[in-house]
């Protein structure tokens, strides 16, 4: 059996994930494929830490933060081989995209690009889908959410993660979608989906 594909999708708090992941997940099984949907941080004990600490009940330094999400990283990555080598399509709500553009723009960039990028267990995905929008509007659509808002959710730490979030991806080597976010559901979705039959 063929490996699945790796899809990983990012941006800022609030970009709209959560709906465009739901949407390629849909459209993607009516298309015959088996999807794993999966986020980090994970579910796993250090997917605990980080949101205790996400969460502001838990403070811990920029390195901190960095070092758990490659921790929780490398142990997700056990169970995305599996689902992949079982021919799964895995689709991913962010991965170490963020952690160079979060945790990269609060320590040093480099040691983090390094501690992911070079980890011979952290697989580097077939694709990442940036669903891009403007900080301003983000912030409009968490706080439309109602729920409680997470240390990094407010407008000038969302424009600096923006900012380096499109450095990183001129700097990488992976394969990277940028679609603007803030058009209708449907139409980013349809972007997105042209962008993932390029990779099937
Ligand atoms: P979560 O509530 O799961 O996210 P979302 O807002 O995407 O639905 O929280 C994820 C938070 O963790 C989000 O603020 C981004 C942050 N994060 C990092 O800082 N570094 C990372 O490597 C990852 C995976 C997430």
């Amino acid at each position: 059996m063929a490996n699945g594909k790796f899809i990983v999708f990012e941006g800022i708090d609030g970009a709209g994930k959560s709906t465009q992941i739901a949407l390629l997940k849909k459209a993607l099984e009516a298309m015959g494929h088996t999807v794993w949907q999966t986020a980090e941080p994970t579910d796993l004990q250090t997917g605990k830490m980080l949101r205790a600490a996400l969460a502001g009940k838990d403070e811990r330094s920029a390195s901190e933060m960095a070092s758990l999400f490659v921790l929780d990283r490398i142990a997700h990555n056990k169970e995305i081989e599996k689902a992949l080598a079982a021919g799964k399509t895995v689709i991913c709500d962010r991965y170490y995209y963020s952690s160079l553009a979060y945790q990269g723009s609060l320590c040093d960039y480099e040691w983090v690009r390094h501690m992911n990028y070079a980890c011979p267990d952290i697989r580097h995905p077939d694709l990442c889908v940036f669903l891009d929008l403007a900080p301003k509007d983000a912030i409009a659509r968490i706080t439309a959410r109602g729920e409680a808002t997470e240390i990094y959710e407010n407008e000038d730490t969302l424009s600096l993660f923006r900012d380096t979030f499109h450095r990183v991806f001129a700097t990488l080597n992976d394969r990277v979608a940028i679609v603007n976010a803030a058009p209708a559901p449907e139409v980013i979705a349809a972007e997105v989906l042209a962008a993932v039959k390029e990779i099937l």
